[in-house]
């Protein structure tokens, strides 16, 4: 019996590396039974597959993502998906509207939701406060609304659309409730992204409107934002949250990156190798495959888990650890392949100038002790539950 049959979900969210190291030196490419798919977890089969879309397909079936979202460009493979990703891309580069966002607009807005939480000192006390919920949610929530176009809603609303749509996202069990919760979700978003498609001018820069522009349909916008909104806000606030607990929990670390700030480029860079907040890609194989050995019916999920080869130990040298020096190449925290994350550009400034900001107005943040260790969940989707933390009264 292999080591397929004995691994479970709950245990691959609860603490997914020990088995995923067991799986890199004993099965590398492993069906298991529970999720009825194929985990692939070395790093030179998963390149494989994100380099042979024609046999490892996006467009699984069933989808959760297409049923949750619609058709969108995660469910397209090229060279379909070339078009979608020429219309949908160039807002999220630093010549787009999120350059002009991070230039004149994310610190102003990281500082305000610092204010925020400094509103409700009560004089001589220390601030305590959770980095996740109280900051890097509304931060990340904050900036894709404002690059949409859609900030008009609240970034409240913004938080609520994600969770709603990642919840059915989710629906292994195909929960008639959760769908139905769902679609409630995805007719408000939908109503609020056409509202914003009609309200376009010629000279509108929110990425919606060079959406419309650049001639997507109402579908293909409504859907593809959907997409954004799904995947673009919990992974920027996890990766605040995972890069601010890393410094904290490290003095020496801290030190390094007070003496040196340049060096948070390639802290961000380690803390996402180490932690990769996405876990899988997953596809389809077109025809009957070979992988690693390993014989892949036609028609079988495999998912290629980045978390897993971003610590390869065939591919980094002693890779549980945060290297500020390592010079072995780029991570897999954003994939490797057509799908390569279209918001990578967007989603590291988030994370650089929100921990940046945090740290300049709390220099002497700390970990609170009292709410216990800071406790990272998820598999498909990894990142703190919470990171609470005091800054000592001033
Ligand atoms: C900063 C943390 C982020 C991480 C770690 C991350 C990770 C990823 C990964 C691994 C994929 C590939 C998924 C697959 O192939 O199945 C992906 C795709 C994608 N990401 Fe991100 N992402 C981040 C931020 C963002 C942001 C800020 C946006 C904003 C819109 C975004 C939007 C997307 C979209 C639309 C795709 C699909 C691209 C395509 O199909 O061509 N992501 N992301």
């Amino acid at each position: 019996m292999g080591l397929g049959a004995e691994i479970s979900l709950a245990d691959l969210e609860a603490s997914p590396e020990p088995i995923l190291a067991r799986l890199r030196s004993e099965e590398p490419v492993c069906r298991v039974d529970a999720l009825d798919m194929w985990l692939v977890t070395r790093w030179d089969d998963v390149a494989f597959m994100e380099a042979t879309p024609d046999v490892f397909t996006a467009a699984t079936e069933p989808s959760f993502l297409a049923r949750a979202l619609g058709q969108n460009m995660l469910t397209i493979d090229p060279p379909e998906h070339a078009r979608l990703s020429g219309i949908f891309k160039p807002p999220f580069l630093s010549k787009g509207r999120s350059g002009r966002f991070v230039a004149e607009e994310l610190a102003e807005l990281a500082e305000r939701l610092l204010d925020e939480i400094v509103s409700r000192r009560v004089d001589g006390e220390p601030i305590r406060f959770d980095v996740m919920a109280d900051y890097a949610q509304p931060l990340s929530a904050g900036s894709l609304a404002i690059v949409l176009g859609l900030d008009d809603h609240g970034f409240d609303r913004m938080w609520a659309w994600c969770e709603g749509l990642c919840a059915d996202i989710a629906n292994f069990e195909n929960d008639p409730a959760r769908t139905a919760e769902a679609e409630v979700v995805k007719a408000e978003l939908g109503a609020a992204i056409m509202a914003r498609i009609e309200a376009t001018t010629s000279e509108d820069e929110a990425a919606i409107a060079r959406f419309v522009q650049a001639g997507a349909t109402p579908e293909e916008i409504v859907n593809n934002v959907r997409l954004m909104i799904s995947g673009g806000i919990n992974e920027p606030r996890d990766g605040i949250g995972l890069v601010t607990w890393v410094l904290l929990d490290d003095p020496d670390l801290r030190s390094v990156i007070d003496a040196d700030p340049g060096r948070m480029r390639r802290l961000i860079e380690e803390v996402f190798r180490v932690h990769s907040p996405v876990g899988t890609v997953t596809r389809q194989t077109t025809k009957d495959i070979e992988l690693g050995g390993v014989a892949i019916p036609k028609g079988d999920l495999v998912a290629g888990v980045l978390r897993s080869i971003n610590l390869d130990e065939t591919h980094w040298t002693d890779p549980d650890r945060i290297d500020l020096d390592r010079r072995e190449g780029s991570h897999a925290a954003f994939a490797l392949g057509a799908h390569r994350c279209l918001g990578e550009w967007l989603g590291r400034q988030e994370v650089k100038v929100g921990v940046e900001r945090l740290l300049a107005r709390f220099p002497d943040l700390r970990l609170d002790d009292g709410s216990g260790p800071v406790e990272l969940h998820g598999f498909e989707f990894r990142g703190p539950r919470a990171v609470h933390v005091v800054a000592p009264a001033s």
